[in-house]
């Protein structure tokens, strides 16, 4: 599989932006593309984004969805709308999610769950704060994440299931994981996903999250276990993200 450079723009575009950078995205777009790219749009814009984009070689989705498929459920957004307007994939247990809205590995299990019946991949965001880091027990944690998460989750084919290792204190910070440390972590989530998956680990993409920008995305994906980037504030400028996927090429 290619490297997935994965966009996050969080609150940010609303319909009317995401529509016109979409397009402008299309225009300057090179015809070979060195990674999948994907848009995680916000999901009002997502409409906006699925006029411009189906069909075209740049895939988007959601950065959240319910764990619901229908109901008494305020605010929430099934998978399976995602899937009527195109989209592949679905956020889930950012640590955005988690800190604000007070997202559990176990609410990320059920929204894995839901996301993959409805056809669509889940990028499912593990990582750990600072304080855990600094104590040494970053894998310990970022993996005991995933065991709950991933409980009674299957993978079969590619993008069955994407993991994004986002380590809290590198995002929006400007502090990168240095590519030893995105790699350390990538072979820990890689040592865990094969012992449950066995070869059907080959499957799943492991990103890194954190501070990814144009000049050390290269870096980054170079390493082993590091399969593509999920990326917040460089996600947002055009010139950006044609510069990261120039890197990768
Ligand atoms: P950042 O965000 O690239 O701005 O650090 C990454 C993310 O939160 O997905």
């Amino acid at each position: 599989m290619k490297p997935l450079l994965a966009l996050n723009w969080k609150l940010q575009k609303g319909p009317a932006e995401a529509l016109s950078w979409s397009k402008s995205l299309l225009e300057k777009l090179p015809s070979n593309l060195a990674a999948d790219l994907a848009i995680m749009s916000p999901t009002i814009s997502l409409s906006a984004v699925s006029g411009v984009l189906l069909g075209s070689k740049v895939a988007f989705g959601a950065q959240d969805v319910s764990a619901q498929g229908k109901g008494a459920f305020t605010g929430e957004t099934a998978a399976a709308w995602l899937l009527e307007l195109g989209c592949k994939f679905a956020v889930i247990g950012h640590s955005e999610r988690r800190e604000y809205h007070g997202e559990t590995d176990f609410i990320a299990n059920a929204k894995v769950k839901a996301t993959q019946a409805a056809g669509l991949t889940p990028i499912l965001c593990v990582g750990e704060k600072l304080e855990v880091r600094e104590a040494g027990n970053a894998e310990s944690f970022t993996v005991g994440q995933l065991e709950v998460a991933l409980n009674g989750v299957e993978v079969n084919a590619d993008d069955s299931l994407v993991i994004a290792y986002e380590p809290i204190w590198a995002i929006g910070t400007g502090k990168t994981a240095t590519p030893d440390d995105a790699e350390n972590m990538g072979n820990a989530i890689r040592a865990f996903l094969d012992g449950k998956y066995g070869a059907a680990s080959a499957h799943i993409r492991i990103l890194y999250g954190g501070s990814v920008k144009p000049d050390n995305i290269k870096a980054l994906c170079a390493r082993s276990n590091v399969d593509g980037a999920l990326v917040g504030g460089a996600s947002l400028e055009l010139d950006s993200v044609l510069g990261m996927l120039n890197a990768l090429a």
